[in-house]
């Protein structure tokens, strides 16, 4: 059976600054927390850092004519707040802004729409000795950097984010220390989802007051579990890890509440009166990014007493590790409309596969097996359509191979093969596969 998308429906990739660019001494860039984290031993899989990464900073022409090639309707990347603002606040990165400028208008000269997130992860250090994402001026200095990109940029890009994943971020940077800056606790982690929260509700009102023209959401992701057993400490457990995990960002975003698990913990000096009707703005689009599953059970040693488990055996996993699962992602798109979004319109902003990609002897890298992944999840996308949900565009995780944060360069998610050696961007076959449907081939389910 072969499926059409809706017309007009969006075709997009995503990157991230600090996954890609590389260059980070360069024209004036200030050090981010990933810089200094990657630099600590043993934080980064082999050792691995992204001061060079796919050296987009400079091959960017290059990746500008693969987004032309796949026929790409839009490109999401990040623009990097340490090379904007190389102390975080105060003077400006001419040439930062610049780079930035030339990026937009040779994405726009490759026939592709420019969609910008202002977060994807990389605060600059220098406001992390300030306390980062736990001190609430971070949240004002924010909507200072979103204001001035907003002016630079907002007269060729329309979309914006204001952040990609802060749930990630506060979880894994300042919860349980696997990302940066590598903080571990509890009361450090519910900081940080309230300093975002107040960041983005400041950065929404910064922009609009730029521009009245511009489309502003932010980027969540959905990931649902369930209770690895009947046993109530697992049950609480599971309530917490989907509390921040999946509604520390949308349910004050859009419904002006904390979650019910830790809501009582959210209370003065950290939250004040007045900061719901901040950080509740009226969005234009509803965006999130969704991979997998997981099972989940307590564990004492976590600062909120969660963790996951290992899909059952016998469960179809990516090179993550990740449970393969399209139906979860139809019921996660369903009920993100029934929950938040009602009339906006949806965009899955980051979905794909890690697999160990080879080139072979002929050159191919017959990725078959991210193929049957992209396959099944936009069958899911077209079932949540046929039931109503309005998703308008699907963007895959990744243009390129690139850095995996902790995992670095270890896992590829690319439809393009990149080298880290020569640098060679080489597309694989789910390149063609992508081409063809963002030139309007039906899908075939099978
Ligand atoms: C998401 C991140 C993205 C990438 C993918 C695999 O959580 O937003 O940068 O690492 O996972």
């Amino acid at each position: 059976m072969a499926t059409n998308f809706p017309d007009g429906f969006l075709w997009g990739a995503s990157t991230a600054a600090y996954q890609i660019e590389g260059a980070v001494r360069e024209d004036g860039r200030g050090p981010s927390i990933w810089d200094i984290f990657c630099h600590l031993p043993g934080k980064i899989a082999n050792g691995d850092t992204a001061d060079v990464a796919c050296d987009h900073y400079h091959r960017w022409p290059q990746d500008a004519a693969l987004m032309r090639e796949l026929g790409l309707g839009a490109y999401r990347f990040s623009t990097a707040w340490p090379r904007i603002l190389p102390e975080g606040r105060g003077e400006m990165n001419l040439k930062g802004l610049e780079f930035y400028d030339r990026l937009v208008d040779g994405i726009l000269e490759a026939g592709v729409e420019p969609w910008v997130c202002l977060y994807h992860w990389d605060l600059p250090q220098a406001l992390e000795y300030r306390g980062g994402w736990r001190n609430r001026d971070t949240a004002h200095w924010y909507a200072e950097y979103a204001q001035l990109t907003a002016r630079r940029l907002g007269d060729r890009v329309k979309h914006w984010a204001t952040f990609n994943e802060p749930n990630c971020a506060c979880v894994k940077g300042y919860g349980d220390g696997e990302h940066a800056p590598g903080v571990r606790g509890r009361a450090s982690a519910l900081a940080a989802i309230h300093v975002m929260n107040l960041a983005h509700g400041l950065g929404i009102g910064a922009m609009r007051a730029e521009r009245a023209d511009l489309l502003l959401g932010n980027i969540y992701n959905f990931h649902p579990y369930e209770p690895a057993d009947d046993r109530e400490e697992d049950e609480i457990a599971c309530q917490m890890l989907d509390a921040l995990w999946n509604r520390s960002f949308p349910d004050p975003q859009m419904l002006g509440h904390y979650p019910e698990p830790f809501a009582a913990e959210m209370v003065e000096p950290l939250v004040q009166p007045g900061d719901f009707e901040i950080i509740k703005q009226k969005l234009d689009y509803f965006a999130f990014n969704h991979y997998t599953r997981s099972r989940v059970r307590r564990d004492p040693a976590h600062p909120f007493e969660v963790g996951t488990l290992p899909p059952p055996s016998g469960a179809l996993v990516t090179d993550m590790g990740w449970e393969i699962a399209p139906d979860a992602f139809r019921a996660v798109m369903i009920e993100a409309k029934e929950r938040y979004s009602g009339d906006l319109p949806i965009y899955i902003l980051e979905n794909g596969a890690a697999f160990p990609d080879q080139v072979e002897a002929d050159g191919h890298i017959r990725d078959e097996r991210r193929i049957g992944y992209l396959r099944g999840y936009l069958g899911a996308v077209q079932d949540a359509i046929a039931a109503g949900v309005p998703v308008r565009g699907y963007f895959v995780w990744s243009l390129l191979d690139n850095f995996e944060w902790a995992l670095g360069f270890s896992k590829r998610f690319g439809l393009v093969h990149v080298d880290y050696e020569t640098q060679e961007r080489r597309p694989k076959d789910s390149f063609q596969f992508y081409a063809e449907l963002a030139n309007g081939a039906a899908l075939d389910r099978d």
